[in-house]
């Protein structure tokens, strides 16, 4: 039976020139570079410029993804960003985004699910693709989290960082297989049970104020890999495929331990795992196109891969989705 399928047409991402390594963090707080790498897997992260904005971060990556693509920003009716760190509380960074491809039709907003921004943004965009509702989206995981992190906290400041990563994505008629091209199955979940753990301790409806993130790393480590392999499980159930059929998994950047702790569950080797928080850290709803990305550019997925990209994050939110490059 013949059915839309959101095939992923290009892959664009940006990083922010200023470096900040381990050793520049120790400069700040009480930390080491030994500490890092072995609790985290992270040695550097970029940092944007005081002028350079979410939105400036996420305009560069789309239109990398879009040369990529060879699509015209005209011909895009859909965008939408994943962020926690909008340029401002309204209008949604997307609609700066779109504004700034030149794009004056179709629609944009911005999509709040943290970490998972990327895979809940995806699993919308696929939505409104597959019901012909929107022919081409760009979908932008765009993050400056050095904006609310509390810099004398040495249990969150080294593990973040800024930047962006872009997809553009085409309704293709395809044929309703698993075969297929284009994403084959996504699953999203939340539970507000775990606000706690991991969150901004301000809002403009709360505290008038930006705040600075909060975490309790160790609960959140314990959650991180039961909750993303569930996820990752009902993709695979869903399409039949088994974890060693999957070409690449390509995951949200949080800590290497973290996606060891994955691969370990779900039986597969680390030459399926896609680790570039060595060199980016953390970066939020930004960290699995710029994965993706360097995936794309090192030919680790070509036309045909099945890649999974899974993510976890404040909320609690999690999800997957998998797809055929
Ligand atoms: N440098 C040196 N020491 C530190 C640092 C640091 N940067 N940060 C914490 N410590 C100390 C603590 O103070 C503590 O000292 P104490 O024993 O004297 O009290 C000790 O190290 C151990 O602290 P823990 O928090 O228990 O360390 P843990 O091994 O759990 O590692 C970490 C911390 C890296 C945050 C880990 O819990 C983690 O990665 N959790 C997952 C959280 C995460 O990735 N969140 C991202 C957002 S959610 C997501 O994306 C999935």
């Amino acid at each position: 039976m013949a059915v839309n399928r959101s095939v992923i047409r290009g892959v664009g991402a940006y990083l922010p020139k200023r470096v900040m390594t381990n050793d520049d963090m120790a400069k700040i707080v009480d930390t080491t570079n030994d500490w890092i790498v072995e609790r985290t897997g992270i040695t550097q992260r970029h940092i944007a410029g005081d002028d350079e904005l979410t939105s400036d971060l996420g305009i560069a990556a789309a239109r990398q993804a879009l040369i990529r693509a060879g699509i015209d920003p005209v011909d895009i009716d859909l965008v939408i960003c994943a962020t926690a760190t909008p340029d401002r509380t309204f209008p949604a960074t997307a609609v700066k985004i779109q504004h700034g491809l030149g794009i004056t039709k179709g629609a944009a907003f911005d999509v709040q699910a943290v970490c998972s921004g990327f895979v809940y943004a995806l699993t919308i965009a696929d939505s409104f693709l597959k019901s012909g509702q929107f022919k081409r989206a760009i979908v932008v995981g765009a993050e400056t989290f050095s904006r609310i992190l509390d810099w004398t906290d040495r249990g969150t400041c080294v593990l973040f960082g800024d930047g962006a990563g872009a997809v553009v994505l085409e309704a293709q008629p395809q044929h309703g297989t698993r075969e297929d091209r284009g994403i084959l199955s996504t699953a999203i979940r939340s539970d507000g049970r775990y606000e706690e753990l991991l969150y901004v301790d301000g809002g403009p409806g709360s505290t008038k104020t930006v705040g600075h993130l909060r975490m309790n790393g160790r609960e959140v480590f314990r959650h991180a890999v039961q909750k993303i392999y569930g996820v990752i499980e009902e993709t695979l159930v869903t399409t039949g495929y088994a974890p060693d059929e999957i070409d690449l998994y390509v995951p949200h950047q949080a800590n290497k331990r973290i996606l060891d702790g994955i691969a370990k569950k779900l039986g597969v080797g680390p030459e399926k795992i896609m680790v570039t928080l060595d060199r980016h850290g953390n970066t939020s709803a930004a960290s699995i196109p710029l994965a993706l990305n360097q995936a794309f550019e090192a030919h680790r997925v070509k036309e045909g891969s099945l890649v999974l990209m899974e993510a976890m994050g404040g909320g609690f939110t999690w999800g997957a989705v998998l797809a055929r490059w």
